[in-house]
């Protein structure tokens, strides 16, 4: 359980290659599984989830092979995988538990699918709902946490319209759909990233997307005459990472921060939007393709932010976001508030309680409701420095080192190594760019 301090800091500059995409990295990572041969993945992602789920792909029989950030994948084909004699453990990652979930329902062997404490709590009816229609045997706790036991079966496609804007429920269903019989379409009440889809049609799947409804032709349940082909990939630089940096430098006039090689997939860019609509002066350049997503470099300046609300559709859209947007409230003049956003008491941790308790540490004034937070700006007063309990999330921990690089006096944020789950090296990074 180790413990960073954070001092007050002048401003921040210097350049910054953030760690590999977290949502593409899993992704590639399974379809690499599900590919024949060997799948170079490079600047895969550091995170402790993605590394879960290598482990899981590992332990159904792909063979993984980590060589720094570069990771090679061997896949026998999409009926290749084999049972494992030992619970997957997806560790404290819901995209691995939930994604995974949708592969093993269409696999002709039994699998048990468990993580940690955190990740135990999390509901999964939102995945077994879906893939139960398509056929498949799946049993949790209280039918809606893990473990969860799958018996994989011969899936039928199904037509479905998702009841929540989420892409892991999107990415479950559309991977089942890989290996069902006949077309599945899946329809999202509003946006969400579309990293599974890009992933899919580069592996070499058959699938479409017009406007919020996919379609994708499964193999079906026979040997498989489908095939996903090994491929040699480049992860882009993480994004929702990015964002803690942004928010730093934007805390300070006289910041000067380049960002290289940033993923700005556009069902990930609602930040950048809402970051331009608070007054931060982030600047996109040398935009460029690679392999289907979008990368391109960034420059931050320090700004005097605006604040907002942040509600209904935009959601899901920055939902990751939403800590460091909190946490930069009190920072801002109008303050933060969100609606519509009670999906964050059912991440990593109760995000709009641990929000809400760790800015009223530091001193903001908070009201925290079922479904958001409002955070007041700057004439609420000035935080300070503060012992920040993270609940064992990665985003709080962040969220509130930012938030310490302007407070008066030191803070501390206990539990600091949960940062590891999406950012190993977060806090090494924010100590070379703060200067003092
Ligand atoms: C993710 C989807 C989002 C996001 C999560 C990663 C993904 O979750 O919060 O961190 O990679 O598909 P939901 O699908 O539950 O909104």
């Amino acid at each position: 359980m180790k413990k960073e301090t954070i001092q007050p800091a002048k401003y921040l500059t210097g350049g910054l290659e953030l760690p590999g995409d977290k949502s593409i990295s899993h992704r590639y990572a399974m379809l690499a599984g599900l590919a024949e041969g060997t799948s170079e993945l490079r600047h895969f992602s550091a995170a402790a989830d993605c590394h879960s789920t290598l482990g899981c792909m590992k332990a159904l029989g792909a063979e993984v092979k980590i060589d720094s950030d570069t990771v090679r994948v061997t896949g026998h084909g999409p009926r290749g995988l084999k049972a494992s004699w030992r619970a997957l453990d997806a560790g404290n990652s819901g995209t691995t538990m939930r994604l995974l979930a949708g592969i093993l329902a269409g696999q002709a062997f039994s699998s048990k699918l468990t993580g940690d404490d955190s990740l135990q709590k999390r509901p999964m009816k939102r995945v077994i709902g879906p893939l139960r229609e398509m056929g498949a045997d799946i049993r949790g706790r209280d039918d809606n946490f893990a473990p969860l036991e799958i018996r994989g079966a011969s899936l039928k496609a199904i037509d479905y319209k998702m009841p929540m804007a989420s892409a892991q429920v999107k990415s479950a269903v559309l991977l089942a759909g890989l290996f069902a019989e006949g077309e599945t379409i899946v329809t999202e009440p509003a946006r969400t990233r579309d990293h599974t889809e890009l992933a899919l049609q580069e592996f070499g799947a058959a699938i479409e997307s017009h406007g919020r409804t996919i379609r994708i032709h499964g193999f079906g349940g026979g040997s498989g005459s489908g095939r996903l082909t090994a491929k040699s990939l480049d992860v882009p630089g993480d994004l929702s990472s990015a964002v803690f940096f942004i928010a730093a430098a934007s805390l300070f006039a006289d910041s000067n921060l380049l960002i290289h090689n940033v993923g700005l997939n556009p069902t990930r860019t609602a930040i950048l939007d809402v970051f331009a609509s608070m007054g931060a002066a982030v600047q996109i350049f040398g935009v460029k393709s690679s392999q289907g997503e979008i990368v391109g470099d960034l420059a931050v300046k320090g700004a005097s932010l605006k604040g907002g609300v942040i509600a209904g559709d935009q959601i899901p859209l920055v939902i990751d976001e939403l800590p460091m947007l909190a946490a930069l409230g009190p920072y801002t003049e109008e303050g933060i508030e969100f609606r519509d956003a009670a999906e964050l008491r059912v991440k990593e941790s109760d995000r709009i309680a641990a929000l809400a308790e760790n800015l009223r540490r530091m001193g903001a004034t908070v009201e925290e409701r079922p479904d958001g937070l409002k955070v007041e700006g700057r004439s609420a007063g000035k935080l300070h420095g503060a012992e920040i309990e993270p609940r064992g999330d990665h985003r709080i921990a962040m969220a509130f080192a930012v938030a310490g690089l302007a407070a008066d006096g030191a803070t501390v944020i206990r539990d600091a190594d949960c940062a590891g789950v999406s950012y190993p090296t977060f806090f090494k990074e924010l100590e070379r760019l703060a200067d003092r």
